[in-house]
Formats: C-alpha cells, structure tokens, sequence
C-alpha cells in the first residue's frame, strides 16, 4: 500500500494459462521478506508510459490506474482507482479489440484452491437476457 499511495499509481495484470506458476509464486512470497520477488519470478517489466507503476511485459493485459482511494472495512479492504490506459499484447488483438478468448485467462477459485483458465464467449451480455424480459 505504502507504494500505491507514494506514487498515487498502480497497475493491474490479467494473469494467463501459461504463467500460472509465476502468478502462484507473486501470491504466496511477500516482497516484505524477499526483496527480490519480481526478479526470482523470471518475469521482466517496464515503465508504464501513463502512471508511476511497472506493467509485467510476460502477462497480456495490463489496466494502468491511478490511486483514488483505499477503503478499509470490517469485511475487507480495497483500493480504487481509475483506470487511465489499458496495454494488450497484439496476439490477444482481433480486429483491434481485445478477444477474451486469446487471452487465457485465469481466474482462482478459493474454496478448492484452483486456477481455472477463461475459455470462450457464451453470450452476448445486455441482450440474451432480453429473452426472459416480457
Ligand atoms: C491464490 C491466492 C489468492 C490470494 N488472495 C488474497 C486476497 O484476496 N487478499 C489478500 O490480502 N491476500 C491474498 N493473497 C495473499 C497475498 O498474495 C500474499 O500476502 C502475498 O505474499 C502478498 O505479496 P506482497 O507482500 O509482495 O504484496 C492471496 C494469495 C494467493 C496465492
């Protein structure tokens, strides 16, 4: 946190299938005690051009924010931010969008402790809902 609010910046990865490993690894050793955390991971960054934050050149998609707030609650905490750029790796690009479906994803489940890999598109959102709407 201290970071995030110096620099009043920070930076989002989508985590894909093949960096699974590395992103297990960024999740279960803390910078705090191994100072070298990024650099044993094998993964490379660069600066964001937009904000004071790095984006990790390995993974596709990068949401680059800067700091509005951190809220701290009995349930929780979290941080806001707006987002100010969003970098993507031209072979997750189709027709100058990003496609989902190239990107490989992953999303943890907590209570197996899995990683599942987002595969593909199966609706169409604001409209397949429509259907049920009388
Ligand atoms: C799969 C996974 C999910 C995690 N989810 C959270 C979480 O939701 N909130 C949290 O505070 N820590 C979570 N952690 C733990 C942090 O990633 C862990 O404390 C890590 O060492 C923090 O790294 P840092 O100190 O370098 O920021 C999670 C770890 C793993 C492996």
């Amino acid at each position: 946190m201290k970071n995030i609010k110096a620099r009043k910046a920070f930076t989002v990865s989508i985590a894909d299938a093949p960096h699974v490993k590395e992103a297990d690894y960024f999740g279960v050793v803390s910078g705090n005690n191994t100072k070298d955390k990024f650099e044993r991971s094998g993964l490379t960054s660069e600066k964001s051009s937009m904000v004071d934050a790095p984006i990790i050149e390995e993974f596709p998609i990068c949401m680059e924010c800067e700091f509005i707030e951190y809220q701290d609650g009995p349930y929780g905490c979290g941080v806001v931010g707006k987002i100010v750029n969003v970098t993507a790796d031209e072979k997750v690009m189709k027709d100058g969008q990003i496609d989902v479906s190239l990107v490989r994803a992953i999303a943890f489940d907590p209570y197996t402790h899995g990683y599942y890999e987002v595969k593909e598109r199966v609706g169409d959102a604001f409209k397949d809902g429509m259907q049920l709407k009388k």
